[in-house]
């Protein structure tokens, strides 16, 4: 069975910066709460001529790139996101055709874990021997999404993309993956209107029901118990345990939820990355552009334990044990 393992690696932000202190000029918050609350002091935001699949295909375009290979080499686009530019097409044949690839090309949802999701049908394609060169984008502009009068879900959420490719390899990269879901709890973060249950009516538009809604603190208390659970049944499922862990990548929603997942694992701060500050919550893409951030700045080789750990509507979550098989970006 061929192993799979990620050869390259791409992100992109869009240029549009938003700052607490913007915020502050828009609903009645405060540069103060919003880092103290959530760590985030700025995010970027797509402009007017960008969406999910121009993020996804810049994103993609620089993964291609690092691994040295052409969209006409991948036998595999599977794209997660929770923001598609469309309920159809999909978002994976418009970032196909934004790149020039030929493969197939699919969607993958499951909210702020569907980065996590993508990748694991990615390694099942590559391990099955069914494709060997296959890319995994995770992209949001869930901005767009956001009820920019609501100031308990507005100042949280940023857009941007990032991009691994995997490809089949003679030594193990993805090492293994742990998903989960609870449709128990699929009212607790929601987008209402816009599909088949509830179409878009002039109505609905004008009770606002097209934007994101969430339960903050409900999503807080099952962020911190999710994640040290997934890990840890990720890792034992790998015969590894918390202290061969290099890198804790999570899905970043809140500083205040990483610092009480570090405490619970018992893993050593300088090892749970977070760039919150500077982008906050992007979903789908947060993991992918927190590897990018890492591996461009050198922080990653060859033979690393990394835990890419993610949660969000459905409930959803998942942890992905991978192992660098790369060695830092030139
Ligand atoms: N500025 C100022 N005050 C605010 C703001 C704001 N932006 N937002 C809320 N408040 C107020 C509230 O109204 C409340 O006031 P009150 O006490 O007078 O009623 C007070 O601040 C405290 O509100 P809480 O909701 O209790 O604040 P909390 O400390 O729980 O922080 C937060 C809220 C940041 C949303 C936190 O609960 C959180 O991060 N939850 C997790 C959210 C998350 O991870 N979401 C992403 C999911 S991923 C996906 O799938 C999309």
């Amino acid at each position: 069975m061929p192993y799979a393992t990620i050869t390259g690696v791409g992100a992109y932000l869009p240029k549009r910066v938003l700052t607490n202190r913007d915020l502050e000029a828009m609903v009645d918050t405060s540069d103060e709460w919003i880092i103290t609350r959530t760590g985030i002091r700025e995010r970027r935001i797509v402009d007017e001529a960008e969406s999910t699949s121009t993020l996804g295909a810049a994103a993609a375009r620089a993964a291609l790139k690092d691994a040295g290979l052409k969209a006409k080499d991948l036998d595999l686009l599977v794209v997660g996101t929770t923001s598609p530019d469309h309920i159809f097409p999909s978002t994976g044949a418009l970032i196909q055709r934004l790149i020039g690839a030929r493969c197939p090309a699919v969607d993958v949802m499951a909210a702020c874990t569907s980065f996590v999701y993508a990748l694991q049908h990615a390694t099942s394609a590559v391990e099955s021997g069914r494709a060997s060169r296959v890319l995994v984008v995770g992209a949001d502009a869930l901005t767009r999404y956001v009820d920019f009068t609501d100031r308990t879900t507005c100042v949280l959420f940023g857009d941007g993309a990032g991009a691994v490719v995997l490809e089949a390899a003679d030594e193990p990269g993805v090492l293994g993956i742990d998903l989960g879901t609870d449709g128990t709890g699929s009212d607790v973060l929601t987008i209402k209107a816009g599909g088949s249950a509830f179409p878009c009516t002039a109505e609905r538009l004008d009770g606002r029901e097209q934007y994101l809604r969430m339960s903050g603190s409900e999503v807080f208390k099952f962020a911190v118990r999710v994640i040290p659970e997934t890990t840890l049944r990720a890792l034992a499922a790998s015969n590894l345990s918390i202290d061969d862990v290099d890198w804790l990548v999570p899905h970043q929603a809140n500083q205040r939820i990483l610092d009480t997942v570090e405490q619970r694992l018992g893993i050593p701060h300088n090892r749970v990355f977070s760039n919150i500050a500077s982008v906050g919550n992007t979903s789908s893409a947060s993991i992918p552009l927190a590897l990018n951030d890492l591996y461009t700045d050198g922080q990653l080789h060859p033979g690393d334990i990394l835990v890419l750990v993610g949660f969000g509507a459905g409930l959803t979550w998942g942890a992905a044990i991978v192992r660098w098989t790369k060695g830092s970006a030139e």
